[in-house]
C-alpha cells in the first residue's frame, strides 16, 4: 500500500521568526502519526533552519525549484547537489506557477525532473489544467502531454517511486476545489497512463492532489483511491490547518 504524502509548499513565504513558530507547530502535531509521510517545501534560504529544525523529527523538508543545470556559470540558480547537501529529499518540480510566470516548458520541467533524480532528490512532478483547457475538455490530453514529456526524458523506470501532483490550475489559491470526483477521474488517469507501461510502477506513484486543500476537505479527497496525499499551499502556513490535513490523512 501506497504511504500518504502531505507536502506544505510555502511559496514565496516565510521569515526566520515565522518559520521557527511553523515548523514548531507542525513537528508537534504529527508526532506519532502513522500512515502518513509529512513535508515542508521551504524558500531556498530557510532550507539551513529546516534541515536544523527537523532532523530529529519526523517531518521531511525540501525545495520548490532547481537548475536543470548541474553547477556552473549559471547566476541565481540552485543545483541539485547543493539541495543534498541540507539533506532535501523533495524539490517541486513544473509547478503551474514556474510554468506560467516563468516559462517553463514541458521540455525544461522534464530536464529538471531528471536533474533531481540523478542527484538523489525526489522530484515532485505537477501537472494539472487550466479552466479554459477544462471548458475545452481537454483535461486529459494536456495531462497526458505533460506527463509524457517527462516519461520521453526519464522513461517509466525514472517513475519507480515518484511522486506526481495534479494541480488543476483554476484550484490553485483561488478556494476552489476539485471535487472529490472530479480529483480522482484525473488520478485515474494518471495512473492509468502510468500502468499501460510498467504496472508495478505505476502501483507505487504517489498521486497528491492539490489546490485549496484544506482540514475542511481533506478527508474527502484522501478517501478516493488514487489520490495518496496532497501539495497544499496556502493552508500549509498555518500550523494547525496543515497538521489538521496530515492528521486526515493519517491511518
Ligand atoms: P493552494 O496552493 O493550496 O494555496 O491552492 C497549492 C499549490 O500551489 O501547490
Amino acid at each position: 500500500m501506497r504511504q500518504k504524502l502531505v507536502v506544505g509548499n510555502w511559496k514565496m513565504h516565510g521569515s526566520l521568526a515565522a518559520n521557527q513558530m511553523l515548523l514548531a507547530g507542525i513537528q508537534a502535531g504529527v508526532a506519532g502519526l502513522t500512515g502518513v509521510e509529512c513535508a515542508v517545501c521551504v524558500p531556498y534560504p530557510y532550507l539551513a533552519q529546516a534541515q536544523q529544525q527537523l532532523s530529529c523529527s519526523a517531518v521531511a523538508w525540501g525545495a520548490q525549484n532547481l537548475s536543470e543545470q548541474a553547477q556552473g556559470a549559471f547566476t541565481g540558480e540552485i543545483g541539485v547537489a547543493m539541495l543534498a547537501d541540507f539533506a532535501s529529499r523533495y524539490v517541486i518540480v513544473g509547478h503551474s506557477e514556474r510554468r506560467a510566470l516563468y516559462g517553463e516548458s514541458d521540455a525544461l520541467v522534464a530536464q529538471k525532473f531528471l536533474r533531481a533524480r540523478s542527484g538523489g532528490v525526489s522530484p515532485i512532478l505537477c501537472v494539472g489544467e487550466t479552466l479554459e483547457q477544462r471548458q475545452a475538455g481537454q483535461v486529459r490530453e494536456v495531462i497526458a502531454g505533460q506527463l509524457n514529456a517527462v516519461l520521453s526524458a526519464a522513461g517509466i523506470a525514472g517513475f519507480a517511486g515518484a511522486v506526481v501532483a495534479y494541480e488543476p490550475v483554476w484550484a490553485i489559491g483561488t478556494g476552489l476545489t476539485a471535487t472529490p470526483e472530479q480529483a480522482q477521474e484525473v488520478h485515474g488517469a494518471i495512473r492509468g497512463l502510468l500502468v499501460e507501461l510498467d504496472a508495478s510502477v505505476a502501483a507505487g506513484v504517489r498521486v497528491l492532489y492539490g489546490g485549496s486543500v484544506k482540514a475542511g476537505n481533506a478527508a474527502e479527497l484522501f478517501a478516493m483511491p488514487d489520490i495518496d496525499g496532497a501539495l497544499v499551499g496556502g493552508a500549509s502556513l498555518v500550523a494547525e490547518e496543515f497538521v489538521a490535513i496530515c492528521r486526515a490523512a493519517a491511518l
